[in-house]
């Protein structure tokens, strides 16, 4: 099956986090058609177990090939660390898939040579250990020290990002003797780059952060070009939506990226 330049870009994630994704990816490619699918019926995928995630992320592809989508994005750390090797594999020749880790140890192997990095992320993501093992077989001297801080998604999911209690738990998951003396921290979860003023004002602005929304976008801008698959047609790109729970902080949090975002659709995948 030939893919074709004018196909749209299929995202997901457990719910808001993949719109970091999306925001960089749209600000990077302004010509792709996106849809975009937040299991906000499943969230959070980071305290699920991995054969779960793996079912919601193969049903989920499914959809998204349904949608003709050329490319699979997984903008979720914990799916892309339960889920990807399954998700490429089923989707073989039918669609390209990209997940959020992968560019993120590309970037630290071309910038952070033997730096301690600190990672913050889900329990999935940290219990898989997936980026120690990527980090430890770039055998480029880079130590990680990574610590779980399961909170952080469902409080920015009810729409808590700026609020006293969020960054209270913040500071506590921050204090943690692993994160002493890190020159960068890797945010192993979309959701995170939405509370990033508050990450980088607890460490005074002194060390670099990795989002790996931003990064991942470039990614994705590189490997649509390489394969002439960005979409080069001049008319305005079209954005699709989809939620398999519709919530009031989901359409709140995608409207502050998104502000002509009019096309929320609940989709029920799982009904
Ligand atoms: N945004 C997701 C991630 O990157 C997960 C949040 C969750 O559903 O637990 O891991």
């Amino acid at each position: 099956m030939t893919l074709q330049s004018s196909q749209p870009i299929g995202i997901f994630d457990s719910g808001v986090g993949g719109l970091t994704v999306a925001h960089a990816l749209t600000s990077l490619l302004p010509q792709e058609n996106i849809i975009y699918f937040g299991d906000v019926a499943h969230h959070p995928y980071g305290e699920k177990s991995m054969p779960a995630i793996q079912a919601y992320t193969i049903k989920i592809c499914d959809m998204l090939l349904q949608q003709h989508c050329k490319l699979i994005l997984i903008a979720c750390n914990s799916a892309s660390s339960a889920a990807y090797e399954l998700a490429k594999e089923y989707v073989a020749s039918k669609a390209k898939v990209v997940n959020v880790i992968d560019p993120a140890i590309d970037h630290l192997r071309e910038h952070f040579a033997n730096k301690h990095i600190g990672l913050i992320g889900t329990r999935q993501t940290v219990n898989s250990n997936i980026y120690k093992k990527k980090i430890d077989a770039l055998a480029r001297g880079i130590k990680l020290s990574s610590v779980a801080t399961p909170l952080l998604a469902p409080m920015i999911e009810e729409g808590y990002a700026d609020h006293i209690i969020l960054k209270q738990t913040l500071d506590n998951y921050l204090s943690h003797v692993e994160l002493k003396n890190i020159d960068a921290l890797i945010l192993a979860c979309t959701h995170y780059p939405i509370i990033k003023k508050h990450i980088a004002a607890y460490f005074q602005h002194k060390i670099t952060l990795i989002d790996n929304a931003e990064i991942t976008a470039r990614a994705v801008k590189g490997l649509l070009e390489h394969h002439h698959l960005h979409n080069q047609q001049q008319n305005a790109p079209h954005h699709k939506f989809y939620v398999s729970d519709y919530t009031e902080s989901f359409v709140a949090n995608a409207i502050l990226f998104f502000p002509n975002a009019l096309h929320f659709e609940h989709y029920p995948l799982w009904e």
